[in-house]
């Protein structure tokens, strides 16, 4: 079984995957912190995350292992996620360790859940399961200042709101693998949804689809 969810900054992917890999069994891989990782490392390397040759040799070399959840979750390796994430020749150097991980079955799971922007149109076209996760732009700004003030970061809310359209904006409008809804992807508005009630809105139409693999 593989379920792709799909959205935005802040739409509540993280949360809703953690919890479906968790109630059916599923291995969880938060996609974007391969690109988080990347724009981490092109800044480490002393590099620009905005410049091909940069941000490709991140994403040749990328070991996970370099970083801790508090190196990826910041502001700027959000930022940075989001510059190296529009060059495509990055996201090929992606592609192969995010369709490997959704193919190989990890040990005594029953499948994966993988979280993005492009999983259900370009990663994993023929998920099981599809997702599209959205939230209007305030409720994701106060998501991201919440989060970030907890880890102890010092931020201003204007400067995540106005961050998050830059990103948002970067997200869609690129021309290789924006986010946008596939066409067979359930919408989950999450505006004015508790966690609790997200998930099961996601289980509700996981249950009452019948998974292709046992047609
Ligand atoms: O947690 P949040 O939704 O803010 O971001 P994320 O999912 O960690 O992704 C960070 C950035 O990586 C996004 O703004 C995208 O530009 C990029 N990304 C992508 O292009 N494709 C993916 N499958 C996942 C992330």
């Amino acid at each position: 079984m593989i379920i792709a969810i799909d959205g935005p900054a802040a739409s509540g992917k993280g949360t809703l995957a953690r919890r479906l890999a968790e109630s059916l069994n599923l291995a969880y891989l938060d996609t974007g912190s391969l690109y988080r990782a990347t724009g981490v490392a092109t800044i480490r390397a002393g590099g620009d995350p905005a410049l091909e040759a940069d941000a490709v040799k991140a994403a040749k070399a990328l070991d996970l292992a370099k970083f801790t959840p508090a190196d990826l979750r910041s502001e700027e390796a959000g930022i940075a996620a989001s510059k190296v994430a529009f060059i495509p020749a990055v996201r090929a150097a992606l592609l192969d360790f995010q369709r490997n991980f959704a193919r190989s079955k990890a040990s005594g799971k029953a499948g994966a859940v993988l979280d993005g922007r492009d999983i259900g149109t370009v990663v994993c076209p023929d998920a099981d399961f599809k997702i599209f996760i959205e939230a209007d732009l305030e409720t994701r700004v106060r998501r991201r200042v919440k989060e970030l003030r907890e880890t102890g970061e010092n931020i201003i809310e204007a400067r995540v709101r106005a961050d998050m359209q830059a990103r948002d904006a970067r997200d869609q409008d690129r021309t290789v693998a924006p986010l946008k809804l596939a066409d067979d992807a359930f919408r989950l508005d999450t505006s004015a949804l508790t966690a609790d009630e997200a998930f099961a809105q996601a289980r509700a139409y996981i249950d009452s689809k019948v998974p292709k693999a046992k047609r």
